[in-house]
């Protein structure tokens, strides 16, 4: 037996029991007549002490020689200790020690492994299986242990049925580039890593499932950012015989379960948003709410005066910083400096300081007079002692500016308390989106999401415009899930990709299998999937999704760890059909 407690358990109730435990040293104190051993292990960390009166000399010569991180085992009694510590659960006894077995020695790790380390992302990110032993990091995947246990309790009881769908596939365009695989045995064959189980929840519906989930692994080769791994994990579902209001139902319904059981946090019924209604709003599709400072559209106000920069541009839009007006200019420079940063783009930005005695004081005070300049103020929201940030430009673009700052601004305000959840649903996406660069349109969600009723006839005319029964949901300014319904017949199916760019002979190669399915009975369907990653951060009260994940990859998409990807010999290369033309 290794161990009969586990380094967290031991209270003054078990005092003179004679306990077995097991764990890792992380910290030896040595004062000569006595040593004192913080013994760890995923529980917590319990004090072992030796001393000249009640130890024999080799034990504690022993002791003394015991380094950071070895492996041991002890055996002794539980006494109440001298000087007790509030800090630690088991701050109010200690083991004094009979017996020390060393099961193994342990090299001194790279970075201490106590809450505040002195080790940096990089070096802890390649001794990751040491980072894990410290508690930052452990709670982390233990709150997601916990998360995902009740993910499956809610849907479970509801009736939905987990089933695993395959993982070497055909291609599943969410947006994304697919990673591949090649076939050993179908040379010159390639299967994709999906981006998502799409199709075969699909055609889990077309086969009678009804109620579907899983708790699986998507992967996508795009470009990483915080909220963003190359392999991320989805709570990926499907219903069958459901209109959008019972998806959004059932999943408010999932949202509010864990709002309540994981952080104690009672929800009201989530608020609704137009897509249309949050860019003009937030600039933005997955607003944060928790705090105001929502745009104030600026064109009737601003424009046909004298100022050009304002005449010029497509959308003149603010926002109110609340007690804004005490920025010295050096503050509001700098302000401007971070608006002109290339990640965010801006031109310049005009500003307006509400003063305290009514009156304004802008930039512009050269072409609007103290009136306009009130107009102004009343359209933004702006309050005594406020500051007014004014960005201008092309619509699109000024919209993901502003959307910046705000956020930005709220981040350096503290508005953005993470113990405060703000869920809500955006709705009414539109089907397909413009690509500026190539001129086509694809689809915003994915190829298989429905039209609104009555609006497939717009596909032709006004491709823009037409609306899908797409839904987003959205807590605390980060997208957390993303669904819809879905094309349940093969004519619609084929319009739609004829729509995006697929020739019929394209169309069927791809997508043939599904579109065969829908022939044979395909009930009227829908569904969403949760980022995972995403909702544990959030729930955490973090939005780096890298911190909740076991092994997670560095932003250039490499394991460190396991030093991956790597280049593979040239015999397995020929078994695969493939060869590589590393010249140049
Ligand atoms: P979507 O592409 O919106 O929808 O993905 C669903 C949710 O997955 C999360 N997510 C990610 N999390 C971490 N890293 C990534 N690279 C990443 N990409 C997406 C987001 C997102 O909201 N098949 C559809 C769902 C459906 O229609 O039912 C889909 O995959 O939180």
């Amino acid at each position: 037996m290794y161990r009969s407690h586990t380094n967290g358990e031991l209270r003054l109730s078990h005092i003179n029991e004679e306990v077995t435990l097991s764990g890792w040293v992380q910290k030896v104190r040595d004062k000569g007549f006595m040593v004192w051993v913080d013994l760890r292990d995923r529980y917590g960390i319990t004090q072992l002490i030796f001393d000249e009166e009640r130890t024999p000399k080799e034990m504690m010569e022993k002791a003394t020689s015991l380094g950071r991180e070895f492996v041991i085992q002890v055996k002794g009694t539980v006494i109440e200790r001298q000087s007790k510590n509030k800090n630690i659960e088991t701050g109010n006894i200690e083991i004094l020690v009979s017996e020390l077995t060393v099961l193994n020695t342990s090299l001194t790790p790279p970075f201490t492994i106590e809450d505040n380390t002195d080790g940096g992302e990089d070096i802890r990110m390649k001794y990751r299986y040491l980072d894990i032993r410290r508690n930052p990091v452990k709670n982390n995947l233990m709150f997601r242990h916990k998360v995902t246990m009740e993910v499956r309790k809610y849907l479970s009881d509801g009736g939905f049925i987990e089933v695993e769908t395959p993982y070497l596939i055909k291609s599943t365009p969410e947006g994304a580039r697919d990673f591949v695989v090649p076939s050993r045995m179908n040379e010159g064959q390639f299967y994709a890593l999906p981006q998502s189980p799409q199709t075969f929840k699909q055609l889990l519906m077309v086969g009678g499932m009804d109620k579907y989930f899983q708790i699986v692994k998507c992967f996508r080769d795009e470009d990483l950012r915080a909220d963003r791994q190359p392999e991320f994990t989805q709570i990926d579902c499907e219903m069958a015989f459901i209109e959008q209001e019972d998806i959004l139902t059932v999943f408010e319904g999932l949202t509010r379960y864990l709002l309540k059981e994981i952080k104690g946090v009672e929800v009201a019924k989530f608020p609704r948003m137009q897509y249309d209604d949050a860019m003009k709003l937030y600039g933005n599709d997955k607003p944060d709410i928790r705090f105001g400072m929502e745009f104030g559209e600026l064109n009737e106000l601003a424009k046909h005066k004298d100022f050009k920069i304002f005449n010029d541009a497509e959308l003149v839009v603010g926002i109110a910083v609340p007690n804004g007006a005490s920025y010295t200019r050096k503050e509001i420079d700098k302000l401007i400096d971070w608006v002109r940063r290339p990640q965010v783009g801006a031109l310049g930005m005009i500003y307006v300081k509400c003063n305290e005695d009514g009156s304004f004081k802008s930039s512009v005070d050269k072409f609007y007079t103290q009136e306009d300049l009130a107009k102004w103020a009343e359209k933004t929201g702006a309050k005594v002692g406020d500051l007014i940030c004014v960005l201008s430009g092309e619509t699109n673009k000024v919209r993901a500016q502003l959307s910046a700052l705000r956020m930005e601004l709220a981040e350096r305000l503290g508005l953005r308390d993470p113990n405060v959840f703000a869920p809500l649903w955006v709705v009414d996406f539109p089907l397909l989106e413009l690509d500026e660069e190539t001129g086509h349109y694809h689809a915003m969600h994915h190829p298989f999401t429905s039209p609104k009723p009555g609006q497939l006839e717009l596909l032709d005319t006004k491709p823009g415009e037409v609306k899908a029964n797409a839904y987003d949901l959205v807590l605390n300014g980060n997208e957390i899930g993303g669904g819809s319904i879905r094309i349940h017949d093969k004519k619609t199916q084929a319009i739609m990709l004829k729509h995006l760019g697929f020739s019929d002979e394209e169309a069927t190669a791809q997508f043939g299998f599904l579109m065969d399915a829908f022939e044979y009975g395909a009930p009227p369907h829908g569904g969403i999937a949760f980022g995972l990653d995403r909702l544990v951060a959030i729930l955490g009260g973090q939005e780096t999704i890298r911190d909740f994940i076991a092994f997670p990859k560095n932003n250039s998409g490499r394991d460190v760890m396991i030093d991956a990807p790597a280049a593979i010999d040239a015999e397995q290369l020929e078994e695969l059909g493939l060869k590589l033309d590393l010249k140049g």
